[in-house]
């Protein structure tokens, strides 16, 4: 054990149950070894809100993860982030004033019918607009089991930001791609017609996580010559004709319990943050062999170290602490509650 671990494992000691360090899948093993709780988005959410007794709540993930225990926080509790400066480019696709914007273009056509979902990975200023129409966070875990929900009550889906992951979800829930939508925030009209509004179920944002949608047709195949008796899984933020060509698709948990699952022996070639491929390989090393369908790296996943966790439990900087507005938390509220009993 080095020095930064020992002073981090003697000041969780102090704080004892006083303090929650959630972590992401995605961070690095020496991050994971100091976390109360791991786990995906949805996971983590659920975690953390349950953490009542918790006075502060260390976030190593992303911003918008920080953002999402501060909303759901109880009175007292405080959120940090080792590293303020880790966001989510996908995050940062929709702004509130384009999503507002979107909305007015929605209504001559869809007229009432709608609902908004968001993607967990979004501002809270986005949580905030769906909250106030009535929609539901989701994350990759739950999408299906949203979507279905809007559709049964009849009404229609606006999908924000990724496009992949609505695209995705909706092929999940035996939708024709000519029933999806995408709208281009960046595009006059949003770059649909009335027609194609008219025909649309959802409507999904044209966002992406980079990380994601790195992945390729190209690296499928070529993953298929190299090892022939491998499955081939991915993550729903990739690309609708990578997910197509896999043999199995699913959010962070369900790639993991995937892996869990195979019989030993079995070759796996895995597309999602390369931290958690390298990890899994590890965890299962002589007993399953576990490829990287190409190795891609959360750069804003990866600024959280063992040197920053440790100067914010020492400091408790104000510039780390992360506080969303009390009027725009409220309103996120009501989006993530929403998932949370779906
Ligand atoms: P999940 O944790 O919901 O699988 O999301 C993946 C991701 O990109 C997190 O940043
Ligand atoms: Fe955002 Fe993608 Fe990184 Fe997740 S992996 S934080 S969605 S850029």
């Amino acid at each position: 054990m080095n020095t930064v671990e020992r002073a981090i494992d003697r000041l969780r000691q102090e704080w004892g149950a006083r303090l929650f360090i959630p972590a992401h899948y995605y961070q690095d093993s020496a991050i994971l070894r100091h976390a109360d709780a791991t786990g995906d988005s949805l996971e983590l959410s659920r975690r953390t809100a349950a953490q009542r007794g918790a006075e502060k709540i260390v976030f190593c993930g992303v911003r918008f993860m920080a953002e999402t225990a501060d909303i759901l926080k109880v009175p007292g509790q405080s959120v940090y982030m080792p590293d303020p400066a880790a966001g989510c480019p996908m995050a940062d696709m929709a702004t509130d004033s384009q999503a507002e914007a979107c909305a007015k273009r929605l209504a001559p056509v869809w007229k009432g019918d709608w609902l908004p979902v968001v993607y967990v990975n979004s501002s809270a200023a986005i949580k905030a607009f769906c909250g106030r129409r009535g929609g539901s966070a989701c994350t990759s875990s739950n999408a299906v089991r949203v979507f279905k929900w809007v559709l049964d009550s009849g009404k229609r889906i606006l999908f924000l930001p990724d496009e992949h992951l609505g695209v995705n979800a909706a092929h999940d829930l035996g939708l024709p791609d000519s029933q999806v939508a995408v709208y281009d925030p960046l595009k006059p009209e949003g770059g649909l017609t009335d027609k194609a509004l008219a025909g649309a179920k959802i409507v999904v944002w044209k966002g992406y996580c980079h990380v994601h949608r790195a992945f390729t047709a190209e690296h499928v195949l070529h993953a298929r010559a190299r090892h022939p008796a491998a499955r081939v899984i991915v993550h729903p933020e990739a690309p609708k004709d990578v997910v197509r060509m896999c043999d199995f698709h699913g959010s962070t948990t369900q790639l993991i319990d995937y892996v869990r699952q195979a019989p030993d022996g079995s070759e796996i070639a895995i597309g999602t943050e390369n931290h958690l491929v390298q990890r899994l390989a590890e965890e299962h090393a002589g007993r399953l062999s576990i490829h990287p369908l190409f190795p891609s790296t959360c750069p804003d996943m990866a600024r959280t170290t063992p040197e920053t966790l440790l100067a914010v439990l020492e400091t408790w900087p104000a510039a780390n602490r992360v506080q969303v507005s009390p009027e725009l938390a409220a309103e996120a509220r009501l989006c993530l509650a929403r998932m949370l009993t779906l």
